[in-house]
């Protein structure tokens, strides 16, 4: 099982990356949690991350509270789409279970330096904050790092927060150059891919058909979520996009894409946060980047429901 650590704002959709995680030990070793402030601040992404693990019965797994606020800017939420608590749908418990008492940012540090090179992947799915301040305050992690499978960015699909940015991308721009520039291998999964990752009527209701705690939640969620893409863009379901991560790594052949060059404006007001994708390979640029454009919705659909079935 590959090891993984998940940096993420829950978020209805990062809640089932990280039920997807929790349901799938023998492809993915879960070494912890990590929270960052985005969809909904810092308070509430830690406690929705307990909540997730709770749901789950893995009240062992291990979750830290990282950055409350962008390495430069003052922090967007996104409550127009997922609710105030961030996983607003289904009536929820506060959790029991802990939160570590280690800064979020000093377990990446820490784990990374600890695991042999080459046997952690970093799977972000919120903005890249704490990614970012691990590598700012601890570079020698950076080539420690097996590979980072991210959720960000868009090319031809355009932005969900500006006509041009994605939300994880838009709200720590400078934290994403940090990455992006890194040099570690990354795999991006952009709006170009989740956007094809829709939660139909017909997957929703397969969700509750499993007739368990898990699948209930899952379907309120998936729900809920849904009525904003539905309703602004006419969409037939809403993108369900930080799970691909998470099936990216558990079967990589539900997914193509291509290796090339991707920059992140950090300057211009109007195009802040767009990832520059040179998807034509019309510049000299060396790639950095595994950017993902198509994936089997059939079978990534599948895929989640045939492992959420086991929790
Ligand atoms: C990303 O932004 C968040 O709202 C979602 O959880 C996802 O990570 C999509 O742009
Ligand atoms: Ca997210």
């Amino acid at each position: 099982a590959r090891k993984i650590i998940i940096d993420t704002d829950p978020g209805q959709d990062d809640a089932v990356a990280i039920l997807l995680a929790l349901a799938s030990p023998e492809d993915i070793d879960l070494l912890g949690i990590t929270a960052v402030a985005g969809n909904v601040p810092l308070a509430l992404t830690q406690k929705n991350a307990r909540i997730v693990c709770e749901l789950a019965g893995k009240p062992d797994t291990r979750v830290f509270a990282g950055c409350d606020a962008p390495m430069h800017r003052k922090l967007v939420t996104a409550e127009h789409v997922h609710g105030k608590t961030g996983l607003d749908g289904p009536q929820m418990d506060d959790p029991k279970m802990p939160l570590q008492a280690q800064h979020g940012v000093d377990f990446i540090i820490e784990t990374l330096r600890s695991e042999p090179t080459g046997t952690v992947t970093l799977c972000p799915i919120g903005p890249l904050t704490n990614i970012a301040t691990a590598f700012e305050k601890a570079p020698d992690i950076i080539p420690r790092i097996q590979e980072i499978v991210l959720m960000g960015g868009g090319y031809f699909e355009g932005g969900n927060i500006t006509p041009v940015a994605e939300f994880n991308i838009y709200v720590d721009p400078e934290a994403a150059k940090i990455v992006f520039d890194s040099g570690v291998p990354l795999v991006v999964m952009p709006l170009d891919v989740t956007h094809k990752a829709l939660t139909t009527k017909a997957r929703i209701d397969a969700f509750r058909a499993m007739g368990t705690k898990v699948g209930d939640m899952v379907a309120a969620w998936t729900d809920f979520f849904e009525r904003f893409d539905m309703e602004k863009y006419g969409s037939e379901g809403a993108p369900l996009h930080d799970p691909c991560t998470i099936a990216y790594l558990i079967d990589p052949t539900l997914f193509t894409g291509r290796h090339i060059n991707v920059e992140i404006e950090t300057e211009s007001e109007l195009t802040l946060g767009m990832t520059v994708a040179d998807w034509w390979r019309v510049t000299d640029r060396a790639p950095n980047a595994l950017f993902i454009g198509d994936l089997d919705a059939e079978g990534f659909y599948a895929l989640l429901a045939d492992r959420l079935k086991r929790l």
